[in-house]
C-alpha cells in the first residue's frame, strides 16, 4: 500500500514537473485587478535587477515575501540589453529571464514594465545612445525611425517572455506591463506628434496579445484599454480616466534618489504607512513601493547626471540588502492587516463620513462584516465619535479597524525595532587587524598617443567641428579627449601676450592641458552643468597642443527631449583670447589706455577626438587578469595626483554580512574588484552644510527636501562590494582616481546590526534581532511605563514596571532574536494612568 502511494507521488510529481503550469487569468473592472475572477489587494514592490547581482535576488525576493509583498515590479533596462546596436547582453545580473523565474519561484507575481524608456536615475532614462546618432531620428514621438526601433526592442523582449511562458496567461508570474513611462508628464512640448505616438504606443501593446492588462503611468489620456495609473509619495486622490478602469499606483515612492553633492534623504515609515492606508482607505486596488530595494548603480548605469552610485532610496530594503527597520516591519504589519480585509475592501460596499476638512471615516461592508479606517491628516491629534465610542487619530496618521470595533493598527504608532547599522573592520581570517592596503599604481599616460606633429593614435576621427560628447563617444567611456594643435607665429596678434583658454562647456567636467601640462579642470557645480572654463596659459612660438578631457556623469533622464541636452565642448567656443593695448589717451594729463580683447577661436580648426581612457580601453588596467601584465609601481605611492590608477590586493571579510569599501580620502573616479565595476565614485564632493536635522516630523506632506540627513560629508562614501564578486583567496581593488586624492584610508568593512531600538504599546509584541548570526549582547535599556526620549536617549518617565529589565535579559541577553508579550501580565504592573509603553534598547 504504502509502495504504490509513493509510485503515484513521484509519478505525480514527475507528470506535475513536465505539465505546462495552468494560465492564470488576470482581468479587472473600474473597483479592483482580479486574479482568476477574485478581487485583490495587491502589494508590490519594485526591485531592478541590475542594480543588484543574481545571487542577490533570491534572498531580496524572499525578504519581500516575508514583508508581505505579492509582486515585484522591475523596468527592463533597453540601453543596458542593447548597448550597441542589435548586440545584445542578457548575461549575468542582466539576465531577464533569470530574474523573472526567480520571482516565480518565490511564488510572487511580477510586473514587468518594458517602457522601454525607464527615467529611473539610469543613464540616458534606459534608451541606447546609439539611437540618438541614428540620422533623422527623434526619440519619444511619432518619428518611424524610432517607432521601428523601439518596436524591434519591445518586441524582443515581448517574445523572451512568451517563449519561458512567463505571462500569467501561460501560467508565469506577469500579471501586469507596461508600456512607456510618464510620458503624459512631459508630452505637451511633443504636441500633436506626442498624441499620434501615445496612441501607436497603446497600439503596439495591444498588438503583442500577451493576454494580461497593459497599463501606461501618469498618462491621463491613455487610450483604451490601457490602465492609466498614478505615481508620487501620496496616490490617494488619483483617479482613473476611465470608469473601468481599477485605481493602481504604481510608484509609491518610498524615499528620494540622492545626487552627488546631495544631502540623504528619509521618508520616515510612518509617513509611507500613512500614504499606503489611505490609498486602500479610498479604493486601491494596487500599490508598488518605489523602490522597495534600490540596490547599487553599478558601471556607468546612474543617470542624472550627478546620480550617485548608491540608489539606497531609504527603501524597506537598503542598498546591501538588509532590512531597513523600522520601515519594513512596519509595511508588514500593514499588509498582513490589509490582506486580512481583502474580500471587504474589494467588494463590500462603501461608506464614508466626514468629520471634518482631513478627518474621515470609511466603513466597508460585505457579507455581514464591516472594516474601517479612521483617516486624520492634520497635524494634530483628532478624536472623532463613531458609533458612540470616542476614538483618538493620532496626527497624519490612519487607524485601521478590521471589525470596526477593535483599533489594530495605526500608521503613526511605529511597533517595530529600529535597527542602527554599523561597519565593521575588515576581520579576514588571517589579516592583520586592521587590515592594511599596500598600493600600486601607475599613471594614465594619456598623452602616449599624441606625436610630436600632434597627430593622435587610435583617435575616433578628425574632423574641423566641436561635436557633442554622445555623438561621438556612442556612451561608450565617460571619457572624450578633444585635441588640437596649432601653429604659433610671431606675426599673430595673440603671440607674446597674456593669453586665456576659454572653453564653454555643458558639462559636466572638464581638465584642460597644454602642451602636455595641466591648466585647470572644473566640475559643474549646484546643478550648473552648462559652464565656462578660462584659465590664464601660456603658449609657445610654433607647434601647441591643447587637450581638453570632458568627464560626463552620467546623462540626462528625464524631461522632454532630455535625450537632446547637450554634453561636453559640444557647440564651443573654444578661444584664446589676449588682451592688447588699444589705444593712448590723453585726458585731464593723465596717460590712459584701453585694454581690449582680441581672440583666436578654435571651434572651426581641426579637432581630432579620442574616447576613454588609454588605461581603460587599450590596456584594460581594470581587470586582474590584463593589468597584471602592465607594469605597476611599487615606489612611493602619490597621492592628491590626477589621472592615476591605483591598485591593491585584499582578503574577503569573513561571514555573510554585506561587504563596502570605504573610499574616504579618494578625490573622483571609478573603482572595481576583481573586474567588476562597483561604480564611478566621489567622496571628496561633499554635501551643504545646512538643512539637515536629527529629528524628524512624519507629520504633513513628505518631500525631497523634508528629513535630510548628512550635510557637509561626502554624498557618498562608502561603496557596495557584493559577495559574488569576492572570491576566497586573495581579491583585488582597482581604482582609476581621475581628481585626485590619498588611498591610504581605504577599507573593508561589513555592515550589519549595531544596535536595536524598540518601542512597542500595550497589547503588541515586540520583536527584537540583529543579524547574520550575531547575538544581542547587553540591554542598554529597558523600561515599561512611560518612558521618554528617542533610540539612544530613552529615560524612564513618570512611572514603570520594576520588572521589565529583568525580564527582557531574561528574553533576549545571548540570543539572536527574541520576542516579548507586552502587557502588564507579562511584564508587572506599572501604576501608569496612559497607554503603557515599553521601550528598549539593546548592543547586537
Ligand atoms: C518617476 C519615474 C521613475 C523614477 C522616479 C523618481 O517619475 O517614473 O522612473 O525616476 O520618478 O525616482
Amino acid at each position: 500500500m504504502m509502495a504504490s502511494f509513493t509510485r503515484f507521488l513521484l509519478l505525480f510529481t514527475a507528470f506535475s514537473l513536465f505539465m505546462p503550469s495552468l494560465s492564470v487569468d488576470v482581468s479587472y473592472d473600474g473597483r479592483s485587478l482580479k486574479i482568476d475572477g477574485k478581487p485583490k489587494i495587491i502589494l508590490s514592490g519594485s526591485i531592478h535587477y541590475p542594480r543588484s547581482t543574481p545571487e542577490m535576488w533570491q534572498p531580496l525576493i524572499q525578504k519581500a515575501k516575508e514583508g508581505g509583498i505579492d509582486a515585484i515590479e522591475t523596468y527592463v533596462f533597453w540601453n543596458a540589453h542593447e548597448p550597441l546596436r542589435r548586440q545584445y547582453d542578457f548575461s549575468g545580473n542582466l539576465d531577464l529571464v533569470r530574474f523573472i523565474k526567480t520571482i516565480q519561484n518565490e511564488g510572487l507575481y511580477a510586473v514587468l514594465r518594458i517602457g522601454p524608456y525607464t527615467c529611473a536615475e539610469w543613464n540616458y532614462g534606459g534608451l541606447p545612445v546609439w539611437l540618438h546618432n541614428i540620422p533623422g531620428i527623434q526619440l519619444r514621438t511619432a518619428n518611424p525611425l524610432y517607432m521601428s526601433e523601439m518596436k524591434t526592442f519591445t518586441t524582443l523582449i515581448v517574445d523572451m517572455m512568451k517563449r519561458e511562458n512567463l505571462f500569467a496567461s501561460q501560467g508565469g508570474p506577469i500579471i501586469l506591463s507596461q508600456i512607456e513611462n510618464e510620458y503624459g508628464n512631459i508630452m505637451g512640448p511633443y504636441g500633436e506628434a506626442g498624441k499620434e505616438y501615445v496612441n501607436w504606443c497603446a497600439k503596439l501593446a495591444e498588438s503583442f496579445n500577451i493576454g494580461v492588462p497593459w497599463i501606461m503611468c501618469q498618462q491621463s489620456d491613455a487610450p483604451q484599454p490601457m490602465i492609466n495609473t498614478c505615481n508620487g509619495w501620496y496616490c490617494d486622490q488619483f483617479t482613473p480616466n476611465s470608469p473601468n478602469s481599477p485605481k493602481i499606483w504604481t510608484e509609491n515612492w518610498t524615499g528620494w534618489y540622492k545626487g552627488w553633492g546631495l544631502k540623504d534623504p528619509h521618508r520616515t515609515a510612518e509617513d509611507l504607512a500613512f500614504s499606503v492606508a489611505r490609498f486602500f482607505q479610498y479604493r486601491g486596488t494596487f500599490m508598488n513601493y518605489y523602490m522597495y530595494h534600490g540596490g547599487t548603480n553599478f558601471g556607468r548605469t546612474a543617470g542624472g547626471p550627478y546620480i550617485t552610485t548608491s540608489y539606497d532610496y531609504d527603501a524597506p530594503l537598503d542598498e546591501y540588502g538588509n532590512l531597513n527597520q523600522p520601515k519594513w516591519g512596519h509595511l508588514k504589519q500593514l499588509h498582513s492587516i490589509l490582506k486580512s480585509m481583502e474580500d471587504v475592501l474589494t467588494q463590500g460596499s462603501v461608506r464614508d463620513i466626514n468629520y471634518e476638512t482631513l478627518v474621515s471615516a470609511t466603513i466597508f461592508s460585505y457579507q455581514g462584516k464591516s472594516s474601517c479606517f479612521f483617516g486624520n491628516a492634520k497635524s494634530e491629534d483628532t478624536t472623532i465619535n463613531f458609533q458612540n465610542t470616542m476614538y483618538t487619530i493620532p496626527a497624519w496618521s490612519v487607524t485601521i479597524l478590521p471589525d470596526c470595533n477593535t483599533e489594530v493598527y495605526n500608521t503613526a504608532r511605529v511597533n517595530t525595532q529600529t535597527s542602527i547599522m554599523v561597519k565593521k573592520d575588515n576581520q579576514a581570517d588571517d589579516a592583520e587587524e586592521p587590515f592594511v592596503l599596500k598600493w600600486k599604481w601607475r599613471p594614465e599616460h594619456h598623452f602616449e598617443h599624441i606625436k610630436k606633429n600632434g597627430f593622435v593614435d587610435g583617435s575616433v576621427m578628425t574632423i574641423e567641428q566641436l561635436l557633442d560628447q554622445k555623438t561621438v563617444t556612442n556612451d561608450t567611456s565617460d571619457y572624450l579627449w578633444y585635441y588640437n594643435s596649432f601653429d604659433l607665429k610671431k606675426s599673430n596678434p595673440i603671440w607674446g601676450k597674456e593669453t586665456t583658454l576659454q572653453v564653454h562647456t555643458s558639462g559636466h567636467a572638464i581638465h584642460a592641458y597644454i602642451n602636455g601640462k595641466l591648466v585647470g579642470s572644473q566640475y559643474a557645480d549646484n546643478g550648473n552643468y552648462d559652464f565656462v572654463f578660462e584659465k590664464k596659459i601660456r603658449l609657445k612660438e610654433g607647434l601647441n597642443h591643447i587637450s581638453l578631457c570632458s568627464a560626463t556623469v552620467g546623462l540626462a533622464n528625464y524631461g522632454a527631449n532630455f535625450d537632446m541636452v547637450p554634453v561636453g565642448i559640444s557647440s564651443g567656443p573654444v578661444r584664446l583670447i589676449a588682451k592688447q593695448r588699444l589705444d593712448n589717451l590723453r585726458k585731464f594729463g593723465k596717460k590712459k589706455y584701453i585694454l581690449e580683447d582680441i581672440s583666436m577661436e578654435l571651434d572651426h580648426s581641426k579637432w581630432t577626438y579620442k574616447v576613454g581612457l588609454h588605461g581603460e580601453e587599450e590596456l584594460k588596467l581594470q581587470d586582474p587578469y590584463f593589468s597584471q601584465h602592465q607594469k605597476w609601481s611599487q615606489g612611493p605611492v602619490p597621492t592628491n595626483r590626477m589621472f592615476v590608477w591605483y591598485k591593491t590586493t585584499f582578503k574577503a571579510p569573513i561571514g555573510s554580512d554585506p561587504v563596502v569599501v570605504d573610499l574616504m580620502g579618494l578625490g573622483k573616479g571609478h573603482a572595481w574588484v576583481n573586474g567588476h565595476s562597483i561604480g564611478r565614485y566621489w567622496p571628496s564632493y561633499l554635501a551643504g552644510e545646512d538643512g539637515c536635522s536629527s529629528e524628524c516630523d512624519y507629520r504633513g506632506s513628505y518631500s525631497d527636501s523634508k528629513c535630510l540627513t548628512n550635510c557637509g560629508k561626502p554624498s557618498q562614501r562608502w561603496y557596495h562590494v557584493p559577495r559574488s564578486f569576492l572570491r576566497d583567496d586573495e581579491n583585488t581593488l582597482i581604482l582609476f582616481e581621475e581628481a585626485g586624492g590619498n588611498p591610504f584610508n581605504v577599507k573593508f568593512q561589513t555592515v550589519t546590526v549595531g544596535k536595536a531600538c524598540a518601542n512597542a504599546y500595550e497589547g503588541n509584541t515586540l520583536e527584537l534581532s540583529c543579524q547574520g548570526g550575531s547575538a544581542i549582547s547587553e540591554i542598554k535599556f529597558a523600561s515599561f511605563g512611560l518612558p521618554e526620549g528617542a533610540c539612544g536617549s530613552f529615560r524612564t518617565g513618570s512611572c514603570e514596571s520594576s520588572n521589565a529589565l529583568s525580564i527582557i535579559q531574561k528574553e533576549c541577553l545571548g540570543k539572536e532574536s527574541c520576542s516579548v508579550d507586552v502587557s502588564e501580565k507579562s511584564l508587572g504592573p506599572t501604576g501608569c494612568k496612559a497607554t503603557n509603553r515599553l521601550a528598549v534598547e539593546v548592543t547586537c
